[in-house]
């Protein structure tokens, strides 16, 4: 490396030549700083972060190549980082349909990344077969883990009610209805009180000032339950994290740029490597949905094919984050902790005069 050039630099130069092309956030933090808020460590580390492929299994060995493409994106840029990141954070919707031929697709690809894994299931991964082929073959369905000095809680945000589940002809009938976006006949996900009991033991152990980064698919906030961008009991989730000085939650899920803040939390969207989702009414703040976003944002534009699908790389230099989306065929965005706001703002859009109007048009 450079002298005289911080690990960061590097790593924010590094990260600015490959943004044209590549599908993958690389989430970089340290613990040294953050005037007594964050847990000393001194160990900055990397790690990436790619999320919503959606494999879609077509026939005998066919898959949607654009789809295959995006994620082998990911998949080769991480294998290039230096400094080599310590792990990689997969964010769910491996599958499209939860089929194992979609699965095992995803896996074959993703043996081929050179760190280890931290897996956190989507929806389309579950519905299926109530995640036990991914329980069998991937990962666990929640757990936690420490690593340098910060605390990471992973979470299953996508379950749902019982009678919802049970209510379906088959299997594959239920798969294809969370599958749908717009869809009246879908149910709220939740994490659910045997998994709330879990994370509040787990937390019993951590102390408050240790800096707090949890993990899910779904937002563990309430956005707009049309689409399921929503998790039911995420009021509940949000009790057990208040005691803690710094909270980020990172999840996939909503394919697009997407941040807010609510008490102590710090919420940040990743992009999809297969395609953008459009933004919802709820958006433009509309007083009907509860509650509403806390932080105004500036969109790229979801009818674009390659807009809002892209990585992001974040920096916890100071204790917070700050979050920069590499957008394709956009311009980057810097989203930051910001102090004096309290919240995460959008360093070039925040300010009323150079935000776009919320679009409507979907
Ligand atoms: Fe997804
Ligand atoms: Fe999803």
């Amino acid at each position: 490396m450079e002298k005289g050039i911080s690990r960061a630099d590097f790593l924010r130069r590094a990260g600015g030549a490959l943004a044209a092309t590549l599908p993958l956030s690389l989430i970089e933090i340290s613990c040294g700083g953050g005037g007594g808020r964050a847990k000393a460590s001194n160990e900055k580390f990397t790690f990436a972060f790619i999320s919503d492929p959606h494999l879609t299994h077509i026939k005998g060995t066919q898959f949607v190549r654009n789809f295959d493409s995006g994620l082998n994106k990911a998949i080769e840029t991480v294998n290039l980082l230096f400094p080599k990141p310590d792990f990689v954070v997969f964010g769910g919707d491996l599958a499209q349909l939860g089929k194992k031929e979609e699965l095992d697709h995803g896996m074959q690809m993703l043996s081929r990344v050179n760190a280890p894994i931290k897996y956190v299931i989507g929806e389309h991964d579950y519905y299926l077969d109530l995640g036990k082929y991914w329980e069998e073959k991937i990962s666990k369905l929640y757990y936690s883990f420490d690593h340098k000095g910060v605390h990471f809680v992973v979470l299953n945000s996508i379950l749902t009610d019982e009678k919802w589940i049970a209510k379906w002809p088959s299997a594959e009938e239920r798969m294809n209805q969370m599958a749908r976006l717009d869809n009246p006949e879908g149910s709220p996900f939740m994490v659910g009180d045997a998994q709330l009991a879990w994370l509040k033991k787990d937390l019993e152990a951590v102390d408050s000032k240790t800096p707090l980064i949890v993990l899910s698919h779904s937002p563990l906030y309430k956005i707009f339950k049309p689409w399921n961008f929503w998790t039911d009991d995420a009021e509940k989730v949000q009790a057990e994290l208040k005691r803690f000085n710094t909270v980020t939650v990172f999840h996939g899920h909503v394919h697009q740029v997407l941040y807010n803040q609510i008490d102590n939390i710090s919420f940040y969207a990743l992009m999809s490597t297969g395609w953008p989702w459009p933004y919802p009414e709820s958006y433009k703040q509309d007083t009907h949905y509860i509650p509403k976003m806390t932080v105004f944002m500036n969109r790229q534009d979801p009818f674009h094919e390659r807009d809002g699908t892209g990585w992001a790389f974040v920096n916890f230099e100071n204790g917070r984050e700050e979050m920069t989306y590499k957008l394709w065929e956009n311009k980057d965005r810097v989203v930051a902790y910001d102090d004096s706001a309290g919240h995460p703002v959008d360093r070039e859009y925040q300010s009323p005069e150079k935000r776009t109007l919320s679009q409507t048009h979907y």
